[in-house]
């Protein structure tokens, strides 16, 4: 559906009754182009924001009442919450997203006075990997921050959503969903050192190309708990090394220290998971500076290679995401794809000429059918702006 920000604010008052100070902000999904893996492990990130996302319709409450309301799941009509009562649970399901948002704006000393009535539409496909949950809570607190007037940059908007998501969702993410979310740029990838949180913002230009994300439709299950393991592996690579070397983080080696170290992980699977982050890392920095020399074959094969290595060391990809992978590959004029995103399912993306988009979507669709009986779906993107305020 194409978004309409007046038929938000029609269903809006219909919900809770018109007048009074009612905005609108929208916050994006992300794809990530490359850096897998790598944003709790001291490395860096190369992803950009998409223009589709979160909207959200905001107005200020009266008491201490908070009253949500999202289109995506309308069955569970107008959930109401005291602001003196936030708590997780699973029956709460997509408002813990917001709910963990007023949690740690209040633990961070940004107290909620009062409540606010807030509807929320999502257009990222459910389950893709496109961060729609980043782009909740970015948009959250994006309106939180403007209705109460908090001075909070929108770097700590990022920190917040991450933080709400570890402590408040039990899921421990990095910072790249909820950074993408908050600080996009149109037309840009955010190349962010995830250790300093120092960012630059660097041009997509593809003249004769696109940038086409394949959702695999497919979600594994457990997998914030397969998440939770790679980190666990990883620190436990991390502490083994760091008996034979000074580093901080993964993300301090280059490929030749590594392989200097790397006999300290005893661990064949903990090594083969810091393997991964060492060499995505450089690999990211790589692919960054070829698009930045306009080398866009070499940024393709560096998008290949980190396939590769997340599907045979860090085994974050699956079955359906390989065979996708496989297949744009052999498509001509396709020139990178790999999985992208926290993985286990989720979607592709792909690097592909102008004149190859229909080719590359017709091979994909039937060849992927025929092999796994799922129809695979195919977004040929624009990078948007991070969060803002519509009106
Ligand atoms: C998920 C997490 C991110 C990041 C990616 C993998 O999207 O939310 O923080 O770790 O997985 O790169």
């Amino acid at each position: 559906m194409a978004v309409n920000v007046s038929e938000l604010k029609e269903k809006f008052a219909e919900l809770f009754g018109g007048g009074g100070n009612i905005r609108a902000y929208f916050a994006p999904g992300r794809v990530n182009l490359i850096g897998e893996h790598t944003d709790y492990n001291g490395g860096h990130v190369f992803p950009c924001a998409l223009t589709i996302g979160t909207y959200g319709i905001i107005r200020p409450g009266e008491d201490r009442t908070l009253r949500l309301y999202s289109m995506n799941f309308d069955h569970m009509g107008i959930v109401e919450t005291s602001l003196d009562d936030l708590t997780p649970s699973d029956e709460a399901g997509w408002t813990n997203y917001p709910k963990g948002i007023l949690w740690t704006f209040e633990k961070r000393g940004y107290h909620l006075e009062k409540g606010a009535d807030i509807l929320f539409y999502g257009d990222i496909p459910a389950g893709s990997g496109l961060s729609s949950s980043a782009s909740l809570e970015v948009l959250t607190g994006l309106m939180l921050r403007d209705t109460f007037g908090f001075d909070v940059s929108m770097v700590d908007l990022a920190l917040i959503g991450q933080y709400s998501e570890n402590n408040f969702n039990g899921m421990n993410c990095g910072i790249m969903d909820q950074f993408a979310s908050a600080m996009g740029k149109k037309d840009c990838a955010v190349f962010l050192d995830t250790n300093t949180l120092k960012y630059e913002y660097a041009p997509v230009k593809l003249p004769d190309a696109k940038i086409v994300i394949t959702n695999s439709n497919v979600k594994h299950s457990l997998v914030s708990s397969a998440y939770n393991d790679r980190r666990n592996e990883s620190e436990a690579a991390l502490k083994a090394l760091q008996a034979v070397v000074d580093i901080q983080t993964l993300g301090d080696l280059t490929e030749e220290q590594f392989e200097q170290y790397k006999d300290a992980i005893k661990d064949p699977v903990c090594r083969k998971r810091a393997k991964h982050a060492v060499y995505e890392n450089r690999r990211t920095i790589h692919a960054v500076e070829a698009l930045k020399a306009n080398d866009i074959e070499t940024f393709g094969k560096l998008i290949n290679d980190s396939h590769v290595s997340l599907r045979d060391d860090y085994e974050t990809s699956c079955a359906e995401t390989d065979l996708l992978a496989e297949l744009a590959w052999n498509v001509p004029g396709v020139l990178g794809s790999r999985i992208t995103g926290g993985g286990f399912g989720g979607c592709t993306v792909s690097i592909v000429k102008n004149d190859s988009v229909d080719l590359f979507i017709q091979t994909l669709d039937k060849a992927y059918t025929e092999k796994t009986g799922i129809k695979a779906e195919f977004y040929v993107v624009e990078i948007g702006e991070g969060a803002h305020a519509l009106d």
